[in-house]
C-alpha cells in the first residue's frame, strides 16, 4: 500500500505550471513593455494558492507530515523542519508576486515567479527522491490506512475532481495565450 502516490501525481501537475509560469516570466524579461504576465498571473497565483498551497501543500501538513512525525517512522534524521520551511518560503514568494502586481511592477513580478519556480523544483525533488520513500519504508499498514482515509476526508472537502479539471483547462489556456503572443511578437 504506497500513500504517497497522489502526492506525487500532483507534483507532476504542480511542475508542469512551474514551467509554463517560467516561459511567462523568461517572455516578461525579454519584452519589459508587454503587459502579458501581469495580465496572466492572477490565474498562476489562483492556481499556486488553490492547487499547490490549499490542497497539495495542506494535504501533506496536515496528514502526511503528521503521521511521519509519530515514533518509529523517521529513525535517522528528521526533513520535516526543513519541508515546512520551504513551505513558508513559498508563501512568501506568493505574497512577492501579489505586491508585484498591485503596484504593477513587471520585472519584480517575473523574479518572484522564477524564485517559486526554482525552489518547488527543488522542493519536489526532495519528497519524491527522499521524503516519500521515508514515508513508504517508515510507516506500518496501520497507519498508512488511516493516512489513506484522511486524504480522502480532504479531497471530498476540496473536490478534487473539479479542481483537477478546472485547472487542467486553465493550463490549455494559459499555454495557447503564451503560444498566441510569441507568435505575434516573432
Ligand atoms: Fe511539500
Ligand atoms: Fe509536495
Amino acid at each position: 500500500m504506497n500513500v504517497t502516490d497522489t502526492l506525487s501525481q500532483e507534483h507532476q501537475f504542480i511542475l508542469q505550471y512551474v514551467t509554463l509560469m517560467q516561459h511567462y516570466a523568461d517572455f516578461a524579461e525579454r519584452y519589459p513593455e508587454s503587459i502579458l504576465l501581469l495580465q496572466q498571473a492572477p490565474r498562476f497565483i489562483k492556481f499556486i494558492e488553490e492547487f499547490a498551497d490549499q490542497f497539495h501543500h495542506a494535504k501533506e501538513e496536515e496528514h502526511l507530515f503528521r503521521f511521519m512525525a509519530e515514533p518509529s517512522v523517521l529513525t535517522h534524521c528528521n526533513p520535516l523542519p526543513q519541508m515546512l520551511a520551504e513551505h513558508g518560503q513559498a508563501r512568501a514568494f506568493v505574497s512577492d508576486m501579489h505586491e508585484a502586481l498591485a503596484s504593477k511592477q513587471v520585472n519584480k513580478l517575473a523574479v518572484a515567479v522564477k524564485g517559486y519556480a526554482q525552489l518547488l523544483k527543488e522542493h519536489i525533488f526532495k519528497e519524491d527522491n527522499i521524503l516519500y520513500p521515508m514515508a513508504e519504508r517508515g510507516m506500518s499498514d496501520a497507519q498508512k490506512a488511516a493516512l489513506l482515509q484522511a486524504y480522502a476526508e480532504t479531497e471530498q472537502k476540496h473536490d478534487s475532481a473539479a479542481i483537477w479539471a478546472h485547472y487542467h483547462a486553465l493550463q490549455a489556456e494559459l499555454e495557447q495565450t503564451l503560444t498566441q503572443t510569441i507568435n505575434t511578437v516573432d
